[in-house]
């Protein structure tokens, strides 16, 4: 079992943080199918917790779940993020919080936020040990390997000295982007030097392929291949699906999306799902098309609806 501070997770596997995709609807979703040990939530900006900003607080919305939920914070202030932190403990469900370390976009790392913190070692020991001291809520740190430069053995012992409770890793520096291989091969010699749980994370596809890495790393972190497959973490736990489930999948995911959402954002974000959902699927391009080109929610979900039919046709 995987522990994280004093959470005992029921499986060693994590839904990754993802902006614009692990939101409510996502996190309810994988929660639903089952198998998660973990759901982290998309990054949300300390300063806009702190402020108690009305679409911040929308986004961090909770709703009942089976599997722990963290929240991902990011900044660069230790005192912002602290503040956040103490919020994130005093007033929402959320059971830990996640520091990012890791987004490579250009303007949060301008900031000093996101994967900027790894060419500020100081600034990232001060973070850490302030949202340390402002919670004992379980806390891990996202990192990749580095900026340019591998420093992760480095920057991963510091997290662990100024007291997070696990700390995950993107095996990709942050200049890779997302291109390469995420490199797995380094998993053993960072997980020898820490105490602390490492979760890895990159490129995980294959219920098979996180088998294996797990049994180098503590817990594996997925994030597209979590789209791409809504029911990975059920399989890595044992339990099989059919065709038949990704059709009550796309059900699901139409009315969570209408449920949730306003008119003018349900058509973007069954795109954003649909995007990663297509990958590695016979003849998706067509019903892809399809469904980009489409102007309109309903028509949308409908396309995506006959793509996956139930069998038997029967509407649940
Ligand atoms: C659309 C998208 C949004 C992402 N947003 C975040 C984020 O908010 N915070 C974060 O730490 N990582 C973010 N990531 C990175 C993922 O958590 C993960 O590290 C990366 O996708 C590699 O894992 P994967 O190959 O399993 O997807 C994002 C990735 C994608 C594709």
């Amino acid at each position: 079992m995987l522990r994280i501070g004093s959470l005992s997770l029921e499986q060693p596997t994590v839904l990754a943080p993802m902006a614009g995709l692990t939101d409510r609807v996502l996190r309810q979703l994988t929660d639903e199918t089952g198998g998660c040990g973990l759901l982290v939530s998309e990054m949300i900006a300390a300063e806009g917790l702190r402020r108690r900003n009305r679409r911040t607080l929308e986004m961090i919305a909770g709703f009942p779940s089976r599997a722990p939920q963290f929240i991902q914070l990011f900044g660069a202030d230790p005192g912002g993020l602290a503040e956040a932190a103490a919020i994130v403990a005093g007033d929402t469900g959320y059971a830990g919080i996640d520091l990012n370390m890791g987004c490579p976009v250009p303007k949060v790392v301008r900031s000093g936020a996101g994967s900027g913190l790894l060419r500020d070692l100081p600034r990232l020991a001060a973070v850490v040990a302030a949202v340390r001291r402002a919670t004992r809520l379980p806390l891990t740190v996202k990192v990749r390997l580095g900026f340019h430069a591998l420093n992760v053995m480095e920057t991963t012992r510091i997290i662990e000295q100024e007291g997070a409770d696990a700390v995950a890793v993107h095996f990709r520096l942050q200049s890779d982007g997302y291109a390469g291989s995420a490199r797995w091969d380094l998993a053993a010699a960072i997980k020898e030097g820490l105490r602390i749980p490492l979760l890895g994370n990159g490129d995980i596809m294959t219920p098979d392929f996180a088998l294996e890495k797990l049994q180098t790393v503590d817990g594996v972190l997925i994030g597209r291949g979590a789209v791409a497959n809504p029911f990975i973490f059920r399989e890595i736990s044992g339990v099989g699906t059919s065709e038949d489930d990704l059709g009550m999948f796309v059900r699901r995911l139409g009315a969570l999306i209408e449920e949730h959402y306003p008119e003018r954002q349900r058509l973007g974000k069954l795109k954003a799902f649909t995007r990663f959902l297509v990958v590695g699927r016979p003849g998706s391009r067509a019903w892809k098309r399809r469904i980009f080109l489409s102007q309109d929610f309903r028509q949308a979900r409908g396309f995506l609806e006959e793509t996956f039919p139930l069998a038997g046709g029967n509407e649940p």
